[in-house]
């Protein structure tokens, strides 16, 4: 059966099949945060290469806390007609397009703002701390500003014409902070128990709802563990998924890992076990067992890459929605040949630049995609023969400057 063929409607919108692009982080913006042309010819190639639905790059709630440069920031209407321009890009081709929301906490590189802020002031790893500094502790006030920002930023997402938002709750950005004892040692009503420890998703959630209309479709990437020892627990993990399934959620998409372990791209294919290597999905045992603790709608990300594997995945009833992201950089057409019963022509994985230090960290995961999204935003074709030695030494080339001008942005914006 081709299952990934199947249309499905979540709130009276038509997803003409199940598969989604999952949120690529595009790095195309300029300084204040705004998409431009390259966004619009990117989901173009996206929208032409048949997916029923796209989830753009993580798009940021407040512009002092910016994970990446070239990043995307919502903060006001200032830039309405630019994201209205870019919601179009999808109608065209009946691609629905959530917009995903994010707020990277601890996880912002030294130097892109004036300060870091997390749940608690915890340090990173010393391999990590390199690159990233340790966050001041949030104070309640900024809480609330933060689940506000949220919110506005859904509303815009709305008016601009996207179909819906997804909140980014996994890879160890601030929502899944809040959730993580590692991250979180909070003693007020946002620490501690796991209800407090959910409760900024929880809130965040609501604010959502009660600025959107009732067609407006809101997912959640949520990790399936930290893969950290003394992260979440499995149980609460479990608690998490049901009561963001009770408040109303519609579509949580599985995935797992933060900088810190970045499971999110896999382990190494040799420490894999033999029944993920088997059904592709990294995350698809998980899926399985919350699959029988919700009713919402379940998406697992994460090393798919044959339509007999995918179709497997829908068939079992783990979930309903196939999540694919790198293949997606290197061949934008993959969703039209999923369809016809053809597999991803490169089961893209690690990107490697044979320096260890640099290869440890998730920053190349980020700068030869990067490379490749600018390629299909200018028209041109993706060459997934791009050497990554060569764009990191181009990025620490001019790293430098992005440094020093997102220094210089945050002073006057201070
Ligand atoms: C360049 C790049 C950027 C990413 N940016 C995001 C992001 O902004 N938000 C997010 O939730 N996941 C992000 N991810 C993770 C992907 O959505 C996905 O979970 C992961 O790549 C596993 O799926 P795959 O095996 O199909 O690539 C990113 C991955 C890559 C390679």
């Amino acid at each position: 059966m081709n299952h990934i063929a199947e249309a499905l409607i979540i709130r009276n919108i038509p997803f003409k099949n199940r598969i989604i692009k999952g949120a690529m982080s595009e790095a195309l913006a300029n300084r204040a945060g705004q998409p431009n042309k390259l966004h619009l010819g990117l989901y173009d190639a996206w929208g032409k290469g048949g997916l029923g639905c796209a989830i753009t790059g993580n798009v940021m709630v407040d512009w002092r806390a910016k994970n990446e440069p070239g990043v995307v920031v919502i903060e006001t209407e200032r830039d309405l007609a630019k994201f209205t321009e870019w919601a179009n890009v999808g109608k065209q081709y009946g691609m629905v397009q959530l917009v995903q929301l994010s707020h990277p906490g601890r996880q912002c590189p030294k130097g892109l703002n004036k300060e870091t802020v997390a749940p608690s002031a915890v340090p990173f790893s010393p391999l990590l701390a390199t690159t990233f500094g340790t966050p001041r502790a949030l104070e309640e006030g900024e809480i609330l500003d933060i689940i506000a920002r949220f919110a506005e930023a859904a509303r815009i997402s709305e008016k601009a014409g996207f179909e819906g938002v997804q909140l980014h709750g996994a890879h160890g950005y601030l929502i899944s902070q809040f959730l993580s004892p590692l991250t979180n040692k909070r003693q007020d009503q946002w620490g501690g128990s796991i209800e407090n420890r959910m409760r900024f998703l929880l809130e965040i959630y609501k604010a959502v709802r009660a600025k959107t209309s009732e067609n407006f479709i809101i997912s959640v990437k949520l990790n399936s563990a930290d893969f950290q020892r003394g992260g979440i627990t499995e149980e609460e993990v479990i608690q998490v998924f049901k009561a963001i399934d009770a408040a109303g959620i519609d579509i949580i998409e599985v995935s797992g890992g933060t900088y810190e372990a970045p499971a999110m791209a896999g382990a190494k294919a040799d420490q894999r076990k033999a029944s993920t290597i088997a059904r592709e999905a990294y995350f698809l045992d998980f899926a399985e067992k919350i699959r029988k603790e919700v009713k919402c709608h379940l998406m697992v990300t994460g090393g798919f890459r044959t339509a007999k594997g995918m179709n497997a995945a829908l068939d079992s009833g783990a979930c309903e929605f196939i999540g694919i992201a790198r293949p997606l950089a290197v061949e934008t057409d993959v969703s039209n040949r999923l369809i016809a019963g053809h597999d991803v022509r490169y089961a893209v994985e690690q990107i490697k630049t044979g320096i260890p230090f640099v290869d440890k960290m998730a920053i190349m995961e980020i700068l030869w995609y990067a490379a490749q999204f600018k390629a299909i935003g200018e028209g041109k074709k993706p060459n997934p023969n791009l050497s990554p030695l060569k764009v990191f030494l181009n990025y620490a080339k001019n790293n430098i400057k992005a440094i020093i001008q997102g220094r210089v942005n945050s002073r006057k914006s201070a």
